[in-house]
């Protein structure tokens, strides 16, 4: 396959289908970052999984288990867009790309490895990880490969009924005692510097950025990202007369944007490498169930042979 018109192609805003010839290392990009994502959806189910039986009232359970649904759904999108790829070389059907991550073998966003402590923790979750996930995924909706960002397009619109209720429980808390108020601003101090970090290392530092734009499957860098999310999530907090923690914080006349102070590059790092507070709590729990349901896959594999024999 000649490189330099695939190239040009997807550079052209050609978008590619999954029966297109494509060039190896495009196709294995592709199953690396959409598998990544399936699972970052499914993982990220648990945190807020734990708090339906505690939401303080019917309304909020009836969202938070619709959200968490949506969720479930953004995770099969996702696995069935990246067996489109599955070629037998680059393995990408469902089994595989889920055993990675269960071996973890495969990564998944870095903010699903944080516990959900309190009721103000499903808002900051809603309205910062939703919000950073809409901030990325937007830009995705334009990426190269065909099924990855007609899926995108209804994530999307998913996602952005989560930040809202998100942002709409802070509301309520920040209107609310004092004591909920402390909750919530509790809550974003420990959300702020993990939401930052879903957009991945610094431009200088990230390994992929650099193929996964031109090959058209990344439209803007992790940095673009994490600075337009600082600017509108700013405004966001003040209304909500919540203080962001991070003294260096401030607006530039010059550039138009909130300079911001450095990321804690340390914990990121520990996070990736499966040593942040719940890397383990998590992968058990996914792994638990494996064991404990593979008799639901079976019978539901059982009971689809015989209707394909009776048919
Ligand atoms: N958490 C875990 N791993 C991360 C994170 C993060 N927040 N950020 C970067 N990484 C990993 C990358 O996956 C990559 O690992 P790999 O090479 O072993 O696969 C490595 O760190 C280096 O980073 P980059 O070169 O910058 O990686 P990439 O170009 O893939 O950019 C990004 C990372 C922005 C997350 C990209 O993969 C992406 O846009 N993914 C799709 C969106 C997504 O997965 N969002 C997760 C949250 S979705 C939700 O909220 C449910």
């Amino acid at each position: 396959m000649n490189k330099d018109k695939f190239l040009a192609y997807v550079q052209a805003e050609q978008k590619v289908e999954p029966k297109d010839v494509m060039p190896d290392d495009y196709r294995k990009l592709l199953v690396r970052q959409i598998s990544q994502h399936a699972h970052s959806e499914v993982v990220g189910m648990l945190p807020e999984a734990n708090w339906i039986t505690r939401a303080p009232s019917l309304r909020r359970k009836m969202a938070l288990m619709a959200k968490i649904q949506d969720e479930a759904g953004h995770g099969l999108y996702l696995y069935a867009a990246a067996e489109t790829l599955n070629n037998g070389e680059v393995p990408a059907d469902r089994d595989t790309t889920y055993h990675d991550m269960l071996s973890g073998k495969a990564k998944y966003s870095s903010i699903f490895n944080y516990p959900a402590l309190s009721w103000a923790d499903i808002g900051a979750i809603g309205w910062l990880v939703d919000g950073a996930a809409i901030m990325n995924q937007v830009m995705l909706m334009g990426n190269s490969y065909g099924p990855y960002s007609r899926a995108m397009v209804r994530i999307c619109k998913e996602e952005s009924f989560h930040q809202r209720q998100g942002y709409e429980i802070l509301m309520t808390l920040c209107r609310g005692t004092k004591e909920q108020k402390e909750m919530a601003q509790d809550a974003l101090n420990r959300f702020w510097w993990p939401a930052l970090m879903m957009f991945g290392p610094n431009d200088d530092a990230s390994p992929n950025s650099q193929k996964s734009m031109a090959y058209r499957v990344k439209r803007e860098s992790n940095d673009a990202l994490r600075q337009r999310f600082v600017d509108v999530t700013v405004e966001q907090a003040e209304f909500l007369g919540l203080k962001i923690p991070d003294d260096k914080l401030r607006w530039n006349e010059e550039t138009k944007h909130y300079e911001f102070g450095e990321l804690p590059w340390d914990e990121f790092m520990e996070v990736l490498q499966g040593n942040g507070p719940c890397n383990k709590k998590r992968l058990e729990t996914k792994r638990k169930a494996q064991r404990e349901h593979a008799w639901v896959k079976e019978a539901a594999m059982a009971y689809a042979a015989k209707q394909r024999l009776a048919v």
